[in-house]
């Protein structure tokens, strides 16, 4: 039985052009825009009911939308933030999915909660953030976080996952691995009182001098200097920040790769392992600032695919393929799309 107190207003053929950073014209045929948790479950009923595909979208800024997105899109609007407690070594807080990360983070600075000031910028939701455990300078949100609240679509239950339970790595997690499983509706972040600055990453030591001892807000200006110069604004071009992950190769083929290209950008990983800059790899393979019908490669970064206009989402894996190719001839080494393709 579906309880309709619970379940939230329905929009059929609703257009998504302005709920994905690309600004692909992608129209969904059912949505939802939830505001609570237990709407979810209202809408399961119906789904599981009427075996409808669906798919949650956060801020839309890590996806690639087609068209057409058939069943059910559930618009994440669950919103709020409360601190829980406050001992000697930590804060608790709990974070709506729907909250806006870059203004979540604004809020813990305010509230004299530093930790997150390198993560600030970029795109999206609370909620989105630890599924592909966003990472920027030297800082990943995993390393902040006690727990998160789903909902299980499998089991049709509510369900609370530790931080060890949620299986973050680079740009990885459990809900990522099991992709339209889980539905995160609240962050559990735990962030301790000590607070170090963290300043070693090459493009944030450059904005500070040895002597320095800069506060989490100066962090916090710095790392939104950094982005803005680098990364374009989606609200000015389409884009969905990386595009590739940095691929991490075995330490042979890492040297081997190193004989042949010496300005190779390179960092430490697992013992054994390197990670490769792939804005890098694109960059040598000459494509910066390539154009290819609306979209391209973002003339200050190469990491990033942008849509000039008009694009979709098949020209974006058009242009991604070309550049997969010529990576793997030019460096032997294959990348992976970041963005979740829908
Ligand atoms: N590089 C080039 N040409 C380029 C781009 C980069 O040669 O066009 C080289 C430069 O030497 C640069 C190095 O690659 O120093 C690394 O580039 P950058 O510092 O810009 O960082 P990144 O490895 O390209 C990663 C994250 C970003 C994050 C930054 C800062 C991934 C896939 N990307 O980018 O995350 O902001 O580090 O920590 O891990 C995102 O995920 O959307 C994102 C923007």
């Amino acid at each position: 039985m579906i309880d309709h107190r619970q379940l939230p207003q329905r929009y059929l053929n609703y257009s998504l052009k302005n709920r994905n950073t690309f600004g692909f014209d992608a129209t969904a045929e059912f949505t939802y825009e939830i505001t609570s948790a237990d709407q979810i479950a209202a809408v399961f009923v119906d789904i599981t009911q009427q075996k409808m595909p669906w798919r949650v979208l956060g801020g839309g800024s890590n996806v690639i939308l087609p068209k057409k997105l058939s069943g059910v899109t559930l618009l994440m609007n669950i919103t709020g933030q409360e601190i829980l407690s406050s001992d000697g070594d930590a804060t608790r807080l709990a974070v709506g999915a729907g909250v806006n990360w870059h203004e979540l983070v604004a809020w813990t600075l305010e509230n004299n909660l530093p930790g997150l000031e390198n993560l600030a910028l970029i795109p999206g939701t609370a909620g989105a953030a630890p599924i592909q455990n966003i990472g920027a300078y030297g800082v990943e949100i995993a390393d902040y976080i006690e727990c998160i609240e789903a909902f299980d679509a499998q089991e049709q239950t509510f369900i609370t996952l530790t931080k060890e339970a949620c299986q973050f790595a680079y740009r990885d997690s459990y809900f990522k691995q099991h992709p339209n499983r889980c539905i995160v509706t609240k962050v559990i972040f735990k962030i301790p009182k000590a607070w170090k600055a963290h300043i070693h990453y090459a493009d944030l030591a450059k904005q500070f001098s040895a002597d320095s001892n800069p506060s989490p807000e100066d962090i916090f200006l710095a790392v939104c200097k950094i982005r803005t110069r680098k990364l374009p604004d989606p609200k000015i071009i389409g884009n969905a920040g990386s595009f590739f992950q940095n691929p991490i190769v075995p330490n042979e083929q890492f040297e081997t790769l190193l004989k042949a290209h010496a300005s190779l950008v390179s960092y430490p990983d697992a013992p054994g392992k390197r990670k490769l800059a792939a804005g890098w790899l694109i960059d040598q393979c000459g494509f910066k600032g390539q154009r290819m019908g609306s979209v391209g490669v973002y003339e200050n970064q190469a990491l990033v695919l942008v849509n000039h206009g008009g694009g979709t989402a098949q020209d974006i894996l058009g242009l991604a393929k070309c550049i997969r190719e010529k990576v793997h001839d030019k460096f032997g080494v294959t990348l992976q799309i970041e963005p979740n393709i829908l």
